[in-house]
C-alpha cells in the first residue's frame, strides 16, 4: 500500500500500523508499535500526537487535512476515520496519510516554470520596445558620424563609434531575448544520445579551451535512441558542458554519463497513482566549487548569472529543451562539486512546444 495506516483504539493503543506509515514517521527501527500507547509510538512527532489526541473529541475529522513533521520536514496529507463497531459506537481511528513531499517539489517546480514564462513575457515586451529607439539610436549616430569626419574631428567620430558599437551590443542582448522566448519547433527524429554527446563535447570545447580539465564520456551500451531534436538536445548538452568548464577555471574533472532510467511522475489524485516512463538519464557533473545553496532556485532564471561576462541564458535554454521534450532536470550540488541529471523520456517530445497558449505566441510573429 503506497499510503500509510495507522490504527489506534479508543484508549490509544496502536493495533495497526504498515510499513509505509513506519518509513513516513521514520519508526522503521522500533517495529514493535503495535500494543503501545501512540503517544509513545510517536513521540518524535508531537504535532500528529496532538491531531490524534483531539481526534475522539471531534464530531467532523480532518479530511484531506496537511502537516509538516517538523523533527523530518516531510509533509504529508492525512484523513482520520472514526472506526466503529455495529453499533455505530467509536472503537478507535484510522488515520489514512501520504508522503507529499514529493507532490511539494512537483509544485515548486511547476512555480519555477510559471516563473519563468512572465519572465519571458516582460521580457519579449522590453526587448519589443526598446528595439526601434535602438535602431534609431544607431542610424543618427551613423549620421553624425559622417558629419564628424567632413568635420574632421577625431575625437568626435572616436565617440560615436563607441556609441554605435554599444547600440550594435544592446540590440544583441534584445535578439537574444527574443530568441529566447519564442517557442521551440522541434525537428522530432530517432536520436542517439551518444551521437548528441559527442557533438555537445566537441562543441563546448571550440568555445571553451578545456585546458587541464579531465572528460570522460560513459555511455550505455544498447542505450536506446530517444524521440527528439538533435539540434536543441545538442544546444542543452552544449549549455551544462560549458558551464562546467567555466566552473573549473582549467583544471579537474567533468564526468558525463548515459544510461536507461524511469522517469516517475506522481499524479495528484488520491489513490497517488505513478506513472513510469521509459527514460534515458544523462548526468553531467563536474568536482568545481558547487553552486550555493541560495542561488540554487535562481540559476535556472533567464539573465541570471554570476559571470561577469555571462549573459545568465545558458540554463534558462536549458530548461526550455528539457520542458519541451516533456523530461525533467535536477541538480546536485555541494562542497564536491555539480551533477546536473537531465531525464528524457524515450518517446517523449511534441514537434510543436508552446509554454503556455496566449502567452508566448505573440512573441513569435515579431521582429
Ligand atoms: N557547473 C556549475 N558549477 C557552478 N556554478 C554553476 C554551474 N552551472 C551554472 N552555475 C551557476 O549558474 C549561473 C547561471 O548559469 P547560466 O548557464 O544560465 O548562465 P551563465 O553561464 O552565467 O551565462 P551564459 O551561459 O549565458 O553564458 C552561472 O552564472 C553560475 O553561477
Ligand atoms: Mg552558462
Amino acid at each position: 500500500m503506497r499510503n500509510g495506516v495507522l490504527a489506534i483504539t479508543r484508549d490509544g493503543t496502536v493495533a495497526e500500523i504498515n510499513a509505509e506509515a513506519l518509513r513516513i514517521f521514520q519508526l522503521k527501527r522500533s517495529p514493535n508499535a503495535v500494543g503501545r500507547h501512540f503517544s509513545v509510538v510517536l513521540a518524535k512527532h508531537p504535532d500528529m500526537v496532538r491531531v490524534l489526541h483531539s481526534a475522539f473529541e471531534l464530531s467532523h475529522l480532518p479530511n484531506r487535512a496537511e502537516l509538516r513533521l517538523k523533527t523530518t520536514g516531510k509533509v504529508i496529507g492525512y484523513t482520520l476515520s472514526h472506526v466503529r463497531d455495529e453499533r455505530a459506537r467509536s472503537t478507535g481511528v484510522a488515520l489514512f496519510f501520504k508522503d507529499l513531499t514529493k507532490v511539494e517539489q512537483l509544485e515548486e517546480r511547476e512555480r519555477l516554470r510559471d516563473r519563468l514564462v512572465a519572465l519571458g513575457e516582460m521580457a519579449a515586451a522590453i526587448a519589443h520596445e526598446v528595439k526601434n529607439p535602438l535602431a534609431g539610436i544607431e542610424v543618427m549616430a551613423g549620421l553624425l558620424k559622417r558629419q564628424a569626419a567632413m568635420a574632421e574631428s577625431p575625437d568626435a567620430q572616436s565617440l560615436l563609434n563607441d556609441i554605435i558599437s554599444e547600440a550594435k551590443m544592446a540590440n544583441q542582448i534584445v535578439h537574444e531575448a527574443l530568441e529566447f522566448v519564442r517557442p521551440i519547433r522541434l525537428q522530432v527524429e530517432h536520436t542517439a544520445l551518444a551521437d548528441v554527446l559527442q557533438s555537445a563535447v566537441a562543441l563546448a570545447e571550440t568555445k571553451i579551451p578545456r585546458r587541464d580539465i579531465t572528460l570522460e564520456v560513459k555511455v550505455e551500451e544498447g542505450l536506446p535512441p530517444i524521440q527528439g531534436d538533435h539540434h536543441q538536445l545538442c544546444q542543452l548538452f552544449t549549455n551544462l558542458l560549458i558551464n562546467a568548464f567555466e566552473a573549473l577555471e582549467g583544471t579537474g574533472t567533468v564526468r558525463v554519463s548515459a544510461r536507461e532510467g524511469v522517469l516517475e511522475e506522481e499524479g495528484h489524485g488520491p489513490a497517488g497513482e505513478v506513472h513510469s516512463t521509459r527514460s534515458v538519464v544523462v548526468q553531467v557533473a563536474d568536482n568545481g566549487p558547487g553552486v550555493p545553496r541560495e542561488l540554487r532556485d535562481r540559476i535556472f532564471n533567464a539573465f541570471f548569472t554570476t559571470k561577469p561576462q555571462g549573459s545568465g541564458l545558458g540554463l534558462a535554454i536549458v530548461r526550455k529543451v528539457v520542458d519541451a521534450h516533456d523530461g525533467r532536470i535536477d541538480i546536485q550540488s555541494g562542497a564536491s562539486g555539480t551533477c546536473f541529471q537531465v531525464t528524457l523520456p524515450v518517446s517523449g517530445a511534441n514537434d510543436w512546444f508552446v509554454p503556455r497558449p496566449g502567452v508566448l505566441a505573440r512573441t513569435s510573429t515579431d521582429d
